[in-house]
């Protein structure tokens, strides 16, 4: 291979990039609704509790095997722990491709939404619209899907194609600080409105009555999709840090931005639905329905959001610039398994990548309505409930297996690699010796990496094994 390897140019460079991968739909489309669904409070607390407890001790086992390596997920867990690990870096890179191959759907619905109020902004909202018809139309109609999601899969292919400092970097530098403002100014717009009080009650105040087993491990799950864990994302973005760097500043950082994005935005939208007295609706449309039926709404009726025909075409270039900045590492991960494994130049690879996980796109575009034959299939017999619940589309089938499958078992696969195979003094010299920050301990992570983690993930795998819990 004659290619350099990549490198961030700087330290809030890789920050701003990892966090770009962090925050995405999982922040903004699915852990409101799983907010709602869970009624809030109590939910929200055992959440934080599982990203400091499970989420950052494996941020940092992530990065710290990228970064010993300088290798993506494949290379880096065979040299970091052993020959045979490198499965479990390609069970992360197909893990990659999975996911990568339907999350563009949704990211296509935000460009959908995007037009589409940004026409009513210029043109007025037509009355008498009915939002969850607008919605069903476009997702059933395949046509316009194949296309949304094709325009945002090659939006990813041309990030990704210029590489890690003029490609990624680039973009997260560029899009983040843009995605932060819009949300700030979204969230003050929410205290000027009346809900803002019942949604800050909703979100923070922990009634423990309504929390069960099942929404324990819910919680446990998103942490995990939320941070991009499980699946060599943040290994591969680790092996692009310089050695200076230390990995428990920025995986504290990473955490953090990305749980306070998560908060906002929940905040923004539960105040919108609040204010409107929507909480029927909501509940009705599902996950999907809080995003692209409820809100949309919202922001185009009478005296709910100030402003709010400006906002919504601004709301919706967030959501999509939060899923781009994800679909870039997914990405990643598949395509620097092919640059760094089959040694395939970078920009051969993006596009080769690229085109391949697209046509798993295609069946996921059409899940809607859009063929009969991605929208109404299901896997019989025992093997099919097992790994796909009854579910009864392509996405659906696709969604449930990453989110209870892939993940939770990837991400066990690299705690036991970290905490219980490779030795104290790799995984020690990765940590210390950067400057830390003075709450980190060793030892602590220690402990955590090696039993709290593996014991509370084992906990989801029992769940969806034997019980059939679902968590997608
Ligand atoms: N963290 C992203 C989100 O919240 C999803 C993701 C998972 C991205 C794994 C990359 C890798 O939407």
């Amino acid at each position: 291979m004659t290619e350099q390897r990549g490198n961030w140019t700087s330290s809030a460079g890789f920050v701003l990039a990892a966090t770009g991968s962090a925050i995405g739909l999982g922040n903004l489309w699915k852990f409101p609704f799983i907010t709602w669904e869970n009624n809030g409070g109590a939910f929200v607390l055992v959440y934080l509790v599982w990203l400091a407890a499970v989420g950052l001790p494996i941020m940092m086992a992530e990065l710290l095997i990228g970064r010993k390596t300088q290798k993506s997920a494949v290379g880096a867990l065979k040299e970091a722990v052993g020959p045979a690990w490198g499965l479990v870096g390609l069970w992360g890179v197909l893990c990659g491709f999975t996911l990568l191959s339907y999350y563009t759907v949704i990211a296509g619905w935000s460009l959908f939404f995007f037009f589409k109020t940004a026409g009513w902004m210029v043109g007025g909202f037509p009355a008498g619209t009915s939002l969850g018809q607008v919605f069903t139309e476009q997702s059933a109609n395949g046509g316009l899907q194949l296309g949304l999601s094709l325009s945002f899969s090659i939006a990813t292919v041309s990030v990704v194609y210029f590489g890690v400092q003029k490609g990624i970097e680039k973009i997260a530098r560029l899009f983040l600080p843009v995605l932060f403002a819009i949300l700030l100014l979204l969230f003050i717009t929410s205290f000027a409105m009346e809900g803002s009080g019942q949604a800050l009650a909703f979100i923070f105040r922990p009634s423990f009555g309504e929390l069960d087993g099942g929404s324990i491990l819910e919680a446990l799950g998103h942490s995990f999709f939320t941070l991009s864990l499980g699946m060599g994302a943040m290994i591969t973005y680790g092996s692009y840090i310089s050695r200076e760097q230390s990995v428990v500043k920025a995986s504290a950082i990473i955490v953090l931005l990305d749980t306070v994005i998560a908060l906002v935005a929940t905040v923004i939208m539960f105040t919108v639905i609040f204010t409107a007295g929507m909480q029927d609706q909501v509940s009705e449309t599902g996950t999907v329905g809080m995003l692209f039926i409820s809100l949309p709404q919202l922001f185009f009726s009478e005296g709910v959001v100030p402003g709010g025909r400006f906002l919504a075409p601004l709301f919706y270039v967030l959501v999509a610039l939060a899923a781009l900045t994800s679909t870039v590492s997914l990405l990643e991960v598949v395509a620097s398994f092919v640059i760094d494994e089959l040694g395939v130049a970078r920009h051969k690879a993006t596009v080769m990548c690229g085109g391949v996980v697209f046509l798993f796109t295609i069946m996921a575009a059409l899940s809607f309505g859009g063929a009969s034959f991605a929208t109404n299939l299901t896997a019989g017999g025992p093997i099919g409930s097992l790994f796909f619940a009854g579910k009864t589309s392509w996405f659906g089938m696709a969604d449930h297996f990453v989110s209870n499958w892939m993940l939770p078992t990837g991400g066990l696969a690299i705690t036991i690699a970290a905490g219980w195979f490779m030795t104290r003094e790799a995984s020690e010299g990765e940590l210390t010796g950067h400057a830390e920050p003075g709450w980190f301990k060793y030892d602590i992570w220690r402990l955590f990496i090696r039993f709290v983690a593996p014991a509370a993930i084992s906990a989801i795998v029992i769940a969806v094994v034997f019980f059939g819990v679902d968590f997608s």
